[in-house]
């Protein structure tokens, strides 16, 4: 049986347990920027009236063979698979397009209707740890679902530009291509095939594997010899028929209407096989080999794939982890998340004015901490200091005695007072008035 260490022991001790390796803990000091991240999200999203849906983090695995895609990446070699008690294959969701889409079709979200929806949440891949690339690591999506034209896609896109902006982040660069119909895309993907197959020897050993069943992704390769060779491959856009030619020309102009600077990659492709038409990705080069800070585009096929009827869609995922290093390299300070009022005791024995006095500030709508009187004045008063909050209001044998406290405003903003403890909760609030001035 485990032995579980506990208390100081667990420090010292070797074996002192630590999280699995690629998924992270966010410390308090972290947590008030997330919040302040997820708080413009759910602002960006309200905008463009995208309503939050919440799905489990387990689905059945089937699920992803059959949206994903099972040869992928993501299938093939990242998932987090587990047979549960009852022998059903479950899995920890990679993404959340395919549990957005399952949730619709089972509740009926999508049947004559249109949904604008988005999630947040953590996801799991395993894929090899490095910076900016986690095992367990949160995305914010939206999907809009019930739609076929250009205008949505054009939304998604706008939507994804304010939330930069809200962000502060202006270094993004948007990369927009066609992968055109499940036809044009068949018969690009034989010209492909068979350009490839004469330089066989020369691919990458993963293009190599790729080549019979899924060559499209090879255009993703990040070898300089396949590269190189790719220089030279067919272009997806020769193929494209008229009616999706001007899809992604129409869309291109709503684009520029909007104002958004975009490049058409004709290479670009993504690495889950449920898209259709347009795909896009927002990449930085301050990252690191981790350039795609949000992606997406079309997937047509996957409600009728998952059992639902035929709806046209379209959406995009970010990284928060991606997106918090953004905003932090681009200077952005963490928000605090400093209480209003420390309050320090000289009471040592039972002290029930001291809670009280928390108790009446908290009522006025404050943020408190207490000390619990633990170490001298002078140390609870560094504390108070460290805490960050605007006001220390001290409890000392005197109050108890004349039903009065001592406030002390914090950083120098001006004179310790007394105030009697029934006045307590209006004059905490007119200074802290006056330390915000
Ligand atoms: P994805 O490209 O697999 O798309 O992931 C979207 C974003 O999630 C990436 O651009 C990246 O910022 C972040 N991300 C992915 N893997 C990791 C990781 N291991 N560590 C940290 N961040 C990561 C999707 O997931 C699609 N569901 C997007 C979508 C929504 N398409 C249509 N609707």
């Amino acid at each position: 049986m485990q032995k579980f260490v506990s208390g100081s022991d667990a420090v010292s001790a070797k074996n002192a347990l630590q999280s699995v390796r690629g998924m992270n803990d966010l410390l308090p000091s972290q947590t008030a920027q997330w919040q302040h991240l997820e708080a413009r999200l759910r602002a960006v999203a309200a905008r463009y009236g995208y309503r939050e849906i919440r799905t489990p983090i387990i689905e059945r695995s089937e699920l992803f063979y059959r949206s994903i895609g099972e040869q992928t990446d993501i299938v093939e070699k990242e998932m987090y698979t587990f047979t549960d008690n009852n022998g059903d294959s479950l899995t920890l969701r990679p993404e959340a397009t395919a549990s957005t889409v399952r949730a619709g079709n089972q509740h009926g979200l999508l049947y004559n209707q249109t949904q604008r929806l988005w999630y947040t949440g953590p996801m799991f891949r395993h894929e090899r740890p490095q910076k900016g690339r986690y095992r367990q690591f949160h995305q914010f999506g939206i999907e809009a679902l019930g739609w076929s034209g250009p205008e949505i896609e054009a939304e998604v896109i706008c939507l994804g530009e304010r939330l930069w902006a809200m962000l502060g982040l202006n270094g993004l660069r948007l990369e927009i291509n066609t992968l055109g119909s499940d036809e044009s895309r068949a018969s690009f993907r034989e010209a492909l095939r068979s350009y490839l197959s004469r330089f066989k020897n020369d691919l990458d050993a993963d293009s190599q594997r790729r080549l019979d069943r899924n060559p499209l992704r090879i255009l993703d390769s990040k070898d300089p010899a396949t590269r190189e060779i790719l220089k030279g491959a067919p272009d997806l856009h020769d193929f494209l028929q008229k009616a999706e030619r001007e899809h992604f020309e129409r869309l291109q102009a709503l684009l520029s209407a909007a104002g958004i600077a975009f490049h058409v990659n004709t290479q670009l492709v993504r690495g889950l096989d449920y898209y259709t038409g347009f795909v896009f990705e927002w990449i930085t080069d301050q990252l690191g080999a981790q350039s795609a800070v949000c992606a997406g585009g079309r997937y047509d096929g996957l409600v009728a794939q998952l059992g639902g009827r035929p709806t046209p869609a379209a959406g995009f995922a970010c990284g928060l982890e991606r997106l918090i290093e953004l905003v932090s390299l681009a200077g952005e300070r963490a928000p605090s998340s400093q209480p209003d009022v420390f309050v320090i005791s000289e009471i040592t024995d039972l002290d029930p004015e001291s809670v009280k006095i928390s108790e009446t500030l908290r009522d006025h709508g404050m943020d408190v901490v207490f000390a619990f009187a633990q170490g001298s004045l002078k140390k609870q008063m560094k504390r108070a200091d460290l805490s960050g909050a605007g006001l220390a209001v001290i409890v000392d044998r005197d109050s108890v005695a004349h039903g009065s406290v001592l406030l002390k405003p914090m950083r120098d903003r001006g004179e310790q007072v007394r105030v009697p403890t029934t006045e307590i909760g209006e004059a905490v609030k007119r200074h802290l008035k006056r330390a915000h001035e």
